[in-house]
């Protein structure tokens, strides 16, 4: 059998699962989710969220993937036996289903890019109406599907060091170095503080007992870290012993967290101070497709630079995102049947697009899918991990922490959270989140 390839750095591993986690989720999710109605109690106990639950959950996901060096579908049988095969199949499923809409979304981000560089944007809503119409329906949302397909594709065929992680090295500090321009920029609109207000500072407490708002906080955690779906798993399998994995765990979710916060200090003064403010909130999609461009676009000259950088940088971020997606079908696939890397990607890339198309046709698919893969699943899989872990092999998570040297004291702080606090608390997460599912 040919020799598992390696990340070339313990940084480019780093920077490959940070890029996973930066995506559209950080600015599109973040944004729409915190302007819902949860404000600041949303911001608290989606950190809280981030900090008790999914860390642990990282890192046992990460624990997995290195320990066994296997792919996501083979990773819980290689662990734990034949039984556990279920688990496996989740973990090719469900970034199957969220590939394959989330190509929709990058060609609709591409879409607007080349209407901010090329024809000018909208700057008021009746425009934006119509426009949000030219992005997101015709043959167009399908043509940008496929462009965005075919460039993930071309990147993950490079193979794990000479695409996924090069990428990465270079999109996520351009990106960091983007959104913290534009932040400070943001930060000089008339809107500002009343953007910061309305959407992140605000504590209702009654928020933290809202069902919606507990549901946000979940899903943004767990899809904005892609976490719970065997991503880290397939990511992990290429490390070597050295990475402590406590660390690196803690460094993804804290660029995570920073960008989901960077993004939301950019889109809140810009709906704020143009006004647009009942646009965002009920809208999925509304924050990044109909707000920004119509505040950019009555900006004239600066908004439409502006524009320019921040669809360039969600771009490149859910470029870095979506190579993550298409790797654990990929990997799945060379692992178990042997097949090449080039073939692997061709027909994944091919089932991405045909599981998109009703996607790309119809809006309503798209959300119930971001639901459904993006949502629930995601809170299942890290419910099923932290079980895996903390329960059913628990050896392999002391054994593989030990063996990267870790602090041991963190690794029985880990351990205690992925046993007696994890399970319980994803459990409630998942009832609050499917029970508020049917009632919306
Ligand atoms: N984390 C990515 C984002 O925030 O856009 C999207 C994502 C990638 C979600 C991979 C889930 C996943 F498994």
């Amino acid at each position: 059998m040919a020799l598992r390839e390696q990340w070339r750095s313990r940084w480019g591993f780093v920077l490959a699962a940070a890029g996973s986690a930066v995506g559209l989720g950080n600015l599109w999710g973040f944004a729409y989710r915190a302007s819902e109605g949860g404000g600041a109690a949303f911001l608290l106990l989606y950190i809280l969220i981030v900090l008790v639950v999914c860390l642990p959950v990282l890192v046992s996901e990460m624990v997995l993937g290195r320990s066994t060096g296997s792919s996501p579908l083979l990773a819980p049988v290689n662990a734990a036996g034949p039984r556990w095969s279920p688990m496996g199949w989740l973990f090719v499923i469900a970034p199957l289903g969220i590939g394959s809409y989330y190509a929709v979304l990058m060609g609709w981000t591409l879409d607007t890019l080349i209407h901010s560089i090329f024809f000018g944007l909208p700057s008021n809503l009746s425009e934006a109406e119509t426009f949000f119409g030219s992005i997101s329906s015709g043959s167009s949302v399908l043509l940008g599907q496929l462009i965005s397909l075919l460039l993930t594709a071309i990147v993950v065929s490079a193979g794990v060091r000479g695409g996924i992680e090069r990428l990465s090295r270079l999109g996520v500090p351009i990106l960091f170095g983007l959104l913290l321009i534009l932040a400070l920029w943001a930060a000089t609109l008339s809107g500002t503080w009343e953007g910061y207000r309305t959407f992140l500072l605000k504590l209702d407490a009654s928020q933290f007992f809202n069902p919606s708002t507990i549901r946000n906080a979940f899903t943004q955690a767990f899809f904005s870290l892609s976490l719970g779906i065997g991503i880290m798993v397939a990511y992990s399998s290429y490390l070597d012993k050295k990475n402590q994995l406590p660390k690196e765990a803690v460094s993804v979710a804290s660029i995570d967290t920073a960008v989901g916060l960077l993004a939301g200090m950019i889109t809140f003064p810009i709906v704020m101070s143009f006004g647009l403010k009942e646009v965002i909130s009920g809208s999925t999609v509304g924050t990044l497709f109909i707000s920004l461009p119509t505040g950019l676009g009555t900006l004239g000259l600066t908004g439409r630079v502006v524009a320019i950088l921040f669809f360039a940088l969600a771009y490149i971020a859910a470029i870095t995102s979506s190579i993550s997606l298409l790797e654990v079908p990929v990997s799945s696939i060379m692992d178990r049947l042997g097949w090449g890397r080039s073939k692997a990607v061709f027909v994944s890339t091919g089932l991405l697009f045909v599981l998109g198309i009703p996607s790309a046709l119809n809006l309503d698919v798209l959300g119930k899918m971001d639901s459904i893969f993006g949502g629930v699943l995601l809170i299942l899989g890290g419910f099923l991990l932290s079980i895996f872990l903390g329960w059913v092999v628990p050896n392999r998570f002391d054994e593989d922490l030990a063996g990267c040297n870790s602090n041991h004291r963190v690794r029985r702080y880990l351990k205690f959270m992925l046993r007696w606090v994890s399970p319980p608390v994803i459990a409630f997460g998942l009832i609050v989140s499917v029970v508020d599912l049917f009632q919306n």
